[in-house]
């Protein structure tokens, strides 16, 4: 007899498939699917497959070509699959021509015509409505999330916007962005949804005004430095069906995600500390400035807030922050929380270095996320027997802008009201601290 191995994701499953299916089928006596699993697909950078894997399985099962259907959840597996299956043939569509040549080592390989004109990507971007993306800012991070939304699909660069004209022109034209305004009533005419990158203090008036005007918006962070500002802000997306998202671009990263479901799962136990650390020796003259809300606090507190809050909620029973000021803003700031059952802490430098990690502790073990761990791929939870620990790795691609981006496609998509990764309540949680600290609430300056 011989065996036919061939993998796919099938997502929306269509034409092109069954055709692939159906030749590869014709190659042998016995046919074995691989389907991808999501997770896997997410890895591997397809971020936004719509059918999840039961229903592309049963997809796949439906069109009855199938002998047997199995499982992709790794790289590699394919050799494991040939050798475990003692699959005589490999066969996979025309575009992927040369990719597998490696595993004419195990078996044949045979790369099948592909149907031209129907993909699932196509699919996808056809059933969706095309969101038009606005961006307000043009800084470094702005520059950033355009390169990245090249791996996002259902989305498109319309128009960018700054109050000085000059700088909008340079970035469209550096980016090819096809329209440029320095006037917010006429930009935010051509948008649906917008990305807020602009001066710290400016994130509360423009985010207001688009919502305002039945914009979705993705915030960049601080999100806000007051809670009465993040409330509003919630209240009004809440009211108009509008998704408003925190650009805290680690709370949707595989690796993150995960991190915070295993704990949460219980694999340290009862968590008693949160520690984080974030430093840089970069100090831009728009970090240090005070009338920018410039300091350590307003540039990367979200950040340590984010795995804190995350796990232990927000209701801490005490905070105090201790820092080292100049010009008028925080270039180092170390922060305590006490909450009713376990404590966080976290240090902030700008212009002051130190070992960026998180250490999240517990009544069985202890996770820890090497620097940088707010760019994480890699995790380890390590426990009193040491042979029990374990190594967790994911894909974490480009600037990891693409997992909060994909995340707000979707959620307008799906009109979620519900962001799960990061809830509302902690984001007017995080803008509450901003504002105690910014206060000068238990605040203490050291020289
Ligand atoms: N395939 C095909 N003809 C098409 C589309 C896919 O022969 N028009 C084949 C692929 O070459 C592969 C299999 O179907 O062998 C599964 O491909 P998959 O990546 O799941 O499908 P795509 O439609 O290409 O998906 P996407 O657009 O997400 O890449």
């Amino acid at each position: 007899m011989k065996k036919v191995i061939t993998y796919g994701t099938y997502d929306l499953l269509h034409q092109g498939h069954i055709n692939l299916l159906r030749r590869a089928k014709g190659l042998g006596d016995y046919l074995i699917v691989g389907v991808t699993t999501d997770k896997y697909d997410y890895e591997r950078g397809k971020l936004n497959v719509r059918n999840n894997v039961v229903e592309r399985i049963k997809a796949i099962e439906e069109t009855g070509l199938a002998d047997k259907i199995i499982i992709e959840e790794y790289v590699g597996q394919k050799i494991d699959d040939i050798q475990k299956y003692d699959v005589d043939i490999f066969a996979v569509g025309s575009d992927w021509e040369g990719e597998f040549d490696y595993l004419r080592d195990y078996c044949e390989v045979v790369y099948l015509p592909r149907t031209e004109g129907v993909s699932s990507t196509q699919l996808r971007e056809e059933s969706m409505p095309e969101v038009r993306l606005g961006i307000i800012g043009t800084g470094s991070i702005a520059r950033r999330m355009v390169e990245e939304s090249k791996y996002v699909s259902g989305i498109s660069i319309t128009a960018v916007f700054n109050p000085d004209i000059q700088e909008a022109i340079a970035f469209s034209q550096k980016y090819n962005i096809p329209q440029v305004f320095d006037n917010i009533e006429d930009f935010s005419n051509v948008i649906s949804a917008a990305y807020v990158a602009s001066p710290h203090p400016t994130h509360y008036p423009y985010t207001k005004y688009l919502l305002n005007r039945g914009i979705h918006v993705l915030n960049e962070l601080p999100f806000s430095l007051k809670e009465s500002e993040a409330r509003d802000l919630f209240e009004i997306a809440d009211s108009r069906n509008l998704v408003l998202m925190d650009a805290i671009k680690t709370a949707y990263c595989p690796a993150f995600k995960h991190m915070v479901s295993l704990i949460k799962s219980g694999l340290i136990g009862e968590v008693v500390d949160v520690e984080a650390a974030q430093s840089t020796l970069e100090q831009t003259p728009r970090k240090l400035d005070a009338t920018q809300a410039g300091g350590g606090m307003s540039e990367d507190a979200s950040f340590s807030l984010l795995p804190i809050m995350m796990l232990l909620g927000d209701n801490y029973t005490d905070i105090r922050f201790v820092s080292k000021m100049k010009d008028g803003v925080d270039i180092y700031t170390y922060c305590s929380l006490v909450y009713p059952t376990a404590t966080a802490s976290f240090k902030i430098g700008l212009g002051i270095k130190t070992e960026g990690d998180l250490v999240v502790s517990g009544t069985k073990g202890y996770l820890y996320v090497p620097a940088p761990w707010w760019k994480p791929s890699y995790f380890e939870a390590r426990f009193e027997d040491i042979s029990k620990n374990k190594k967790y790795f994911y894909a974490y691609e480009g600037e990891g802008l693409r997992y909060e981006l994909q995340e707000f496609v979707t959620s307008i998509f799906y009109s979620k009201k519900h962001n799960v990764q990061l809830p509302h309540s902690l984001t007017i949680s995080m803008a509450r601290v901003q504002e105690d600290f910014h206060s000068g609430k238990n605040r203490v300056i050291i020289d």
